[in-house]
């Protein structure tokens, strides 16, 4: 079922240059960018989008370390994408996450784990309005979805 899923780059991953990279994955996957930027997030919403934390102890630590730089934020767009985007960034700690994941591949402590996805259909739905406008979003067809999906 085609899905719709956030998906952010941290600033660590923007000041390593990787940006490139990871986005370079998704694409190479078949899933598709409808929308993207590079911006630096208010603590305000910082403090809205990663909510569901607000009462653990590292919640100020990570709300520091998601504004200490510019995020590159990205609406990506392909079947079981949550599940997927999910499954290729890999576990929340570095260590624990398998090679061949974005976070077992580039990152190593929990609180520089480079990468955000949503984990749910809500929180998607949710994370993407917090981010983006309707206005924002691309609606196109990539020449090769034929190849890519057995029924596109
Ligand atoms: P994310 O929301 O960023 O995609 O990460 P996640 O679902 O894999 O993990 P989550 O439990 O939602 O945690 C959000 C982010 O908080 C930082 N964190 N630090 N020090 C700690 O114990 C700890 N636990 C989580 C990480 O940056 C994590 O990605
Ligand atoms: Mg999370």
């Amino acid at each position: 079922m085609k899905q719709r899923t956030f998906t952010m780059l941290k600033p660590d991953a923007l000041k390593r240059r990787l940006t490139g990279e990871i986005l370079s994955r998704f694409e190479k996957r078949g899933i598709k960018v409808i929308a993207a930027k590079t911006l630096m997030i208010s603590e305000d919403l910082a403090k809205t989008h990663y909510g569901e934390h607000s009462d653990k102890p590292f919640f100020g630590d990570l709300v520091s370390y998601i504004t200490s730089g510019p995020v590159f934020a990205m609406v990506l767009e392909g079947d079981d994408v949550i599940t997927q985007v999910r499954k290729m960034v890999g576990a929340t700690n570095p260590k624990e996450a398998d090679v061949g994941t974005i976070r077992g591949d580039y990152a190593i402590d929990t609180g520089r784990n480079i990468v955000h996805a949503s984990d749910s259909e809500e929180s998607a739905k949710r994370e993407i309005g917090l981010f983006f406008d309707e206005s924002e979003f691309c609606d196109y067809v990539l020449p090769d979805e034929n190849i890519i999906y057995e029924e596109p």
